[in-house]
């Protein structure tokens, strides 16, 4: 099984959460994860360039992406990326039935972040992807797991670049639901009969 992390962070924190997800993923069954960050030097002219970090995206059965919440929606840099997936990825669906998660952080209490997130499942939706949020009743409590109730995938507050306890964990947790649904999917792969189409 190969999860890759495709992320893009400015000041580190998008990246502490891609690592603490990276470490849910190992943390069980052997898997090969993989961290993508998305740098700004690989966007010439606006347009991002870096096929070999397309191309990992499609070896794999699962795909996380993450982005700072950057005036309420993900990053130009994050966006420039996405844009880079339509063209055959998109018209022909070559992402389509991987698993993919989703997450983001912002510095506000509420930062209008969900709507990175929306962004995220939208964007999933447009490759054909299968989107898993993540199975966490958020309590409330400010010490547990999914402490900010999105459930949508991962939203994380983060003040001066820290990262809370809680929001770790939940972001280790992230990557081991990706994993359980990655490997349901694989367990129940079945090949529609032949003569069925659309
Ligand atoms: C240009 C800019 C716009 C931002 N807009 C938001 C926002 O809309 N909501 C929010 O909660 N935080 C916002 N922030 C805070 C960042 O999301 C926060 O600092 C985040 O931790 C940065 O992630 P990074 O360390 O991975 O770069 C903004 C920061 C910058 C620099």
């Amino acid at each position: 099984m190969k999860i890759v992390i495709v992320y893009h962070s400015v000041t580190g924190t998008t990246a502490q959460l891609a690592e603490a997800i990276a470490a849910g993923c190992s943390s069980g069954m052997a898997v090969d994860v993989q961290l993508l960050r998305i740098e700004g030097e690989d966007i010439i002219q606006g347009r991002y360039r870096n096929s070999s970090l397309l191309d990992a995206i499609d070896q794999a059965d699962g795909v996380i992406f993450g982005s700072p919440t950057f005036m309420g929606s993900v990053s130009s840099q994050f966006k420039a990326f996405a844009d880079a997936t339509a063209g055959d990825r998109w018209g022909k669906q070559l992402w389509a039935d991987k698993v993919a998660a989703g997450f983001t952080v912002g510095t506000g209490y509420c930062g209008d972040t969900l709507h990175s997130l929306h962004y995220l499942q939208i964007l999933a939706a447009q490759q054909g992807m299968l989107w898993t949020g993540l199975d966490l009743a958020g309590a409330g409590d400010v010490k547990s797991p999914n402490r900010l109730g999105a459930q949508a995938g991962l939203i994380v507050r983060a003040v001066d670049g820290a990262i809370e306890q809680p929001d770790l964990q939940t972001a280790f947790y992230l990557g081991q639901r990706v994993v359980r649904v990655v490997s349901r999917c694989m367990w129940q792969e079945q090949k529609p009969e032949s003569g069925q189409q659309l």
